[in-house]
């Protein structure tokens, strides 16, 4: 990993840590979450990065991709168990992080049970650590505090203008003979839940990727590709975004939207939800793996 990469990741990683210090601190019960999304995403852009997805604000049962739609009333009800994932990109470089706010102060152990199997993860990741081993560790830490981990939820690997990649770093053991190589940065997120330990997709999406760039006809869908592939290439972007930036109104982002889903340009990330309807809990940071070292972002 060239010594320029390394320091964009660093980059990126240091303003990660001062949004997510920033949306610990003004995060309160009954705020409007459409404004407090805009407010973080607009201070990661002040501190001259940009964010490499749109921040996810995923509550209770939701694990994630939930970002407030355009003018959401939305707000954060009490006694919410919040999961702030936040990415930014310094150059295309992503640190990826998750913290979660439990407003109940009544979960604080699944909390704890998701931050304990990131730490055990992170003291095993380095160059040559066997993968399934690690998903045994992230396990062992959750189940050993009475939760379950989420078996279809896991860790990715991060590269230039791509925010989920190999390797998968799963959050069970399932064995996975492979080993983590030298050169790469990997995002860890276990999830632990009370309920079944699975997630199902909801029918709500808010959030697209780039996938396809394939000739449209509609005037939204190819302002829509243009603005994206110059502003966000394959980097997922949220439909809230098309407004703030585009200037371009409800109805033109729907059919614009709907044309590039049925042409498959895009990918959706519809809410994932826990199966059981229970409460879920995340924790998140990024190593890169360089020069036989592992750095850790934050
Ligand atoms: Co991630």
């Amino acid at each position: 990993m060239e010594k320029s990469v390394i320091a964009k990741y660093k980059k990126a990683g240091e303003i990660t840590q001062e949004v997510q210090e920033l949306a610990k601190k003004r995060l309160k019960v009954g705020a409007n979450l459409f404004e407090f999304a805009e407010e973080i995403e607009s201070a990661i852009m002040k501190k001259g990065a940009k964010p490499a997805f749109p921040i996810n604000l995923s509550i209770n049962n939701v694990a994630a991709h939930y970002s407030p739609a355009f003018n959401s009333k939305d707000t954060l009800p009490e006694d919410a168990v919040i999961k702030v994932d936040i990415g930014v990109h310094v150059d295309g470089y992503i640190a990826d992080s998750a913290r979660t706010l439990d407003f109940s102060g009544k979960h604080q152990n699944m909390v704890k049970a998701a931050e304990d199997a990131l730490e055990n993860a992170v003291a095993i990741a380095k160059k040559g650590a066997i993968i399934g081993d690690m998903g045994a560790t992230i396990e062992d830490a959750i189940r050993g505090a009475g939760f379950r981990p989420i078996q279809n939820l896991s860790g990715h690997g991060v590269a230039e203008f791509d925010a989920h990649t190999y390797p998968t770093i799963p959050n069970i053991a399932n064995h996975d003979p492979k080993k983590l190589e030298d050169g790469i940065a990997i995002a860890i997120e276990p999830f632990a839940t009370d309920g079944e330990g699975l997630v199902r997709e909801g029918s709500q999406a808010e959030i697209f990727q780039l996938e396809d760039k394939k000739p449209v006809r509609g005037r939204e869908a190819r302002k829509i590709i243009e603005f994206v592939e110059e502003n966000y290439r394959n980097l997922p972007f949220a439909e809230r975004w098309l407004q703030r930036d585009l200037k371009m109104g409800e109805f033109g982002r729907k059919v614009g939207l709907r044309e590039l889903m049925q042409k498959r340009c895009l990918t959706a990330f519809p809410l994932l939800k826990e199966e059981a309807g229970k409460i879920v809990t995340q924790a998140e940071t990024t190593l890169i793996l360089h020069d036989g070292k592992v750095t850790r972002l934050l």
